[in-house]
């Protein structure tokens, strides 16, 4: 019998995978991966087992996930499309490879996940793989079935399957330590605005402490390291931001965002603990690199951002890219003071040993070291060629 691996969430499709692919003859091998997704996985891998899975496992990635995947993204303020922390796009190839450890393991012929077709998801899924195990077969039920979700639910119930079809959310929900992405029901109209109960990390702004709070978030080499003194290991820290910043209803981003498959698509996020480290890393490199590294890295920012939303977690000009923000990181330790109000986040005041700001040049009080009249040649000479323009204008 040919061997499966299965990325399975424990949801009703991945659920409904098992049997299908054993229909399709295959041993399926579940393995459920925590990158933070909260949720009972123990409970999911033993419904996997009763839907007949010849193994199921749960891997706990999440500090991996932090490190390895939040944490670049963060050095690269990655927002794709200017606001979007690119929270599902980051799972995705961590996932991927995990997938291609277990197909090592057990010497599995095939990969399984449980995107449909019209998402990024299945881009990000099948092109990880591809990089990392070209010759790996992949399947993916969900998109080749052609089932609605009610033929899902009716095929689940004709075999008596294990799995609770109680009526369950128009939503769907992605989730893991980033943050979270929803998607579908009455969120479908970008006109109707998001109703409350679809939220779960950030309250509403309305119901914010009257207090504002200020955080201290501290940085080396571009990685957050302590809030308020307290050093963190990775998880702890972006989850302790997420209870600060998440109560004062600050995160949420109600975007249209651009999918690579062509289609627009309404989405709602919630990401109080990304949008803040960005916020507070994006200022903390305003100190610390020089001006031309700081141009340069703006334009290559958004590249990486949709690089990644795009699939090319493992690509060659990712890997570049990745190069060169560790060189830029070098420099950005400091400490970022975040003042949260309703709503808002706003950076307050920022230092680093390694700053460039120069009190001598910039101040206009005592001990200004700076010549002021190395300004007038400088200022003519470029704007020379707006002279010469202009005078051609003007004959
Ligand atoms: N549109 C977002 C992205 O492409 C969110 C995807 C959410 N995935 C999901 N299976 N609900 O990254």
């Amino acid at each position: 019998m040919k061997k499966v691996v299965l990325a399975y969430s424990g949801g009703l499709d991945t659920s409904v995978a098992i049997p299908w692919l054993g229909d399709q003859g295959y041993e399926v091998y579940a393995v459920a991966i925590d990158v933070g997704q909260g949720g009972d996985l123990p409970a999911a891998v033993a419904r996997a087992k009763a839907l007949g899975a010849v193994d199921a496992r749960a891997i706990d990635a999440r500090q991996e996930f932090a490190r390895d995947f939040a944490f670049a993204a963060l050095k690269m303020n990655a927002l794709y499309q200017g606001r979007y922390p690119l929270v599902s796009a980051l799972s995705r190839p961590l996932i991927a490879r995990l997938l291609i450890d277990v197909v090592e393991q057990v010497g599995a012929d095939a990969v399984a996940h449980g995107c449909t077709g019209k998402g990024n998801d299945q881009v990000r899924f099948e092109v990880s793989l591809a990089a990392l195990a070209p010759d790996v077969e992949v399947l993916a039920p969900v998109r080749d079935w052609g089932m609605t979700r009610a033929d899902t639910i009716a095929y689940a119930e004709s075999r008596s399957l294990p799995i609770t079809t109680t009526k369950s959310s128009p939503y769907s929900v992605d989730e893991n330590l980033w943050g979270r992405s929803i998607e579908c029901g009455v969120l479908e109209d970008p006109w109707a605005a998001p109703p409350d109960d679809i939220f779960a990390s950030t309250a509403a702004a309305a119901d914010a402490p009257g207090e504002p709070l200020d955080i201290q978030i501290g940085f080396e080499r571009g990685i957050p390291v302590s809030v308020d003194h307290e050093m963190l290991d990775p998880v702890a820290l972006v989850d302790a931001l997420e209870k600060k910043v998440g109560a004062y209803g600050y995160g949420r981003v109600d975007i249209v965002e651009d999918r690579l498959v062509g289609i627009k698509s309404r989405e709602i996020y919630e990401a109080p603990a990304a949008l803040a480290l960005i916020a507070a890393h994006a200022d903390l490199e305003a100190l610390t690199l020089e001006r031309a590294v700081a141009r340069e890295k703006r334009s290559l920012d958004a590249r990486w951002a949709d690089l990644v939303y795009e699939g090319l977690w493992f690509s060659p000009l990712k890997e570049a890219i990745d190069a060169f923000a560790d060189t830029t990181q070098r420099h950005v330790t400091g400490d970022v003071r975040l003042r949260i109000t309703a709503g808002g986040c706003l950076v307050t005041g920022r230092r680093s040993p390694e700053s460039l700001y120069d009190l001598e040049l910039a101040t206009y009080d005592e001990g200004d070291s700076f010549d002021q009249s190395d300004a007038v040649g400088f200022v003519k000479l470029w704007g020379l060629p707006s002279k010469v323009h202009a005078r051609r204008a003007r004959s």
